[in-house]
């Protein structure tokens, strides 16, 4: 093929301002990629080799809980928008401006990215595409990919017709929606200014700067954002350890760094540390890609490092609370890896569970969303069909997942039907001077109980 993509073969002009767009994978990222796109008028497929998922989908069924996500697809449903396909062919029909590669990117075990899934998507856009159109890597990639699948499409002989752009994506889970309509920036790493005017096209009632970059520039966006975030949290989780030294409050002292604009107060909530299927996989990822071109990832080990600790540091706490703990009966509230959704990947609160089973504590493990998740990853514990079943006659109560509704339970009660009275909040949000009025020995991560009100 020669020249740019008009001279492509023509197909119909869709509606004004409506673009076509395909989307390949249909994990967290392309549903609510999709959902999005559809919510701003485009017409979207989704594809994806995995058959019942794509079946359900096509039923209305969401695979996972997202708030809003059900009522979003019903919506696109409803006006046609949406459409989901397991077979790949469809690509040659569907004539998309733009398709998104939204695969899974896992990691291995020595950090690096495993991009098969991603290989693969590249290889079947490349198979298929049959119209001018951008591919566009939504999936978290490696500096470098996108380049890479650049010169690949080209060595195809794609290179004229077709482009690849990241277009790294920022949304948190339990906010996706939310997040994805409202951004506070959209990031395009482009290398032809054709592929960049289409990817502005597709965004271009959402209010949100756009900020364009080469491709390696947009990966590193990504990366960095996650690994910067990682980075705060660890910092605070050890300052909390000093605060517990000095009898110091942690939420006081991170409240007066964040008071500095220059600061800000995102992130700076000390406890359990991070978790979840994005920060901890990148800066895994990020320091092996420094390591590969030879410079020190020194400052991002020690984030994993002192985050790993976190649980322990949990089960110190207890064990000095409790003595020995074999043998005790523990209930364990949360065990999501945060919050506002069903998602246990690399949760700190299931490593808590695992490290109080493996000392021999009887737990009886309580959540609201992600109990069949953790039952099927850790069936050895006890789960309870509420917070309250779950603290009745046990020594203690260690809170892991800051659930708002556990801050609401009738804790008065609840202490009263316990057969201990240690209360460890790993997230330091419940109301602690309470708690003890009650009779607990409320213990928090980095706190001090004194006259001063800060939970
Ligand atoms: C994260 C990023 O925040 C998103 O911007 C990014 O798009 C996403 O990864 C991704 O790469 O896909 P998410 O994994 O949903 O989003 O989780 P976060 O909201 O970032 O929380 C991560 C962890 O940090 C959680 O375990 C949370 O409990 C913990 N956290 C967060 C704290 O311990 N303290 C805080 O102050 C904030």
């Amino acid at each position: 093929m020669t020249g740019g993509p008009k001279e492509c073969r023509r197909r119909a002009e869709p509606a004004p301002g409506t673009m076509r767009v395909t989307i390949l994978g249909t994990g967290y990222v392309g549903l609510v990629t999709g959902l999005s796109l559809c919510a701003l008028g485009h017409r979207v497929t989704c594809i994806d080799v995995d058959t019942a998922r794509i079946s359900m989908l096509q039923q209305g069924a969401i695979p996972f809980f997202e708030p809003g996500l059900d009522s979003a697809l019903g919506d696109a449903m409803d006006v046609g928008l949406i459409r989901f396909d397991s077979d790949m062919s469809m690509l040659e029909d569907e004539e998309a401006d733009i398709v998104f590669v939204c695969v899974g990117t896992p990691g291995t075990t020595g950090g690096a990215t495993d991009l098969s899934q991603v290989a693969d998507a590249v290889k079947t856009y490349a198979n298929h595409v049959r119209s001018p159109s951008v591919l566009a890597v939504k999936s978290t990639v490696p500096v470098g990919t996108t380049r890479w699948i650049e010169n690949y499409l080209t060595g195809r002989g794609l290179g004229d017709s077709v482009s690849a752009v990241s277009n790294p994506e920022f949304l948190r889970e339990g906010m996706a929606l939310l997040d994805a309509a409202n951004p506070a920036r959209i990031v395009i790493g482009a290398s032809r200014p054709w592929a960049l005017e289409v990817m502005e096209r597709l965004y271009r009632n959402v209010d949100a700067p756009i900020l364009c970059v080469s491709p390696e520039e947009a990966e590193l966006i990504k990366y960095a954002s996650n690994a910067f975030l990682a980075l705060r949290l660890s910092y605070v989780n050890t300052l909390a350890d000093f605060c517990e030294h000095w009898g110091a409050d942690i939420r006081r002292v991170a409240s007066g760094m964040g008071m500095d604009p220059r600061i800000g107060h995102a992130f700076l909530r000390a406890g359990l540390g991070f978790g979840g299927s994005c920060l901890p996989k990148d800066v895994r990822s990020l320091a092996e890609q420094y390591h590969r071109v030879g410079l020190g990832s020194g400052l991002l080990l020690e984030t994993l490092q002192v985050n790993g600790a976190r649980v322990e540091r949990a089960m110190a706490k207890l064990r000095q609370s409790l003595g020995d703990l074999s043998g005790k009966r523990v209930a364990l509230l949360g065990l999501a890896f945060k919050p506002g959704t069903d998602d246990i990947r690399e949760s700190q609160s299931m490593r808590l569970l695992t490290a109080l089973t493996s000392e021999g504590c009887r737990v009886r493990a309580y959540d609201p969303r992600a109990v069949s998740r953790a039952r099927a990853h850790s069936p050895d514990a006890t789960y309870t069909q509420s917070a309250r079943d779950a603290c009745t006659g046990c020594d203690a109560v260690v809170v892991a997942t800051e659930w708002p509704e556990f801050r609401e339970l009738p804790w008065d009660q609840i202490i009263r039907a316990m057969k201990g009275r240690a209360i460890l909040d790993c997230r330091n949000f419940l109301n602690g001077k309470e708690l003890t009025r009650w009779g607990a020995h409320y213990l928090g991560m980095g706190i001090a109980l004194d006259g001063m009100d800060s939970s």
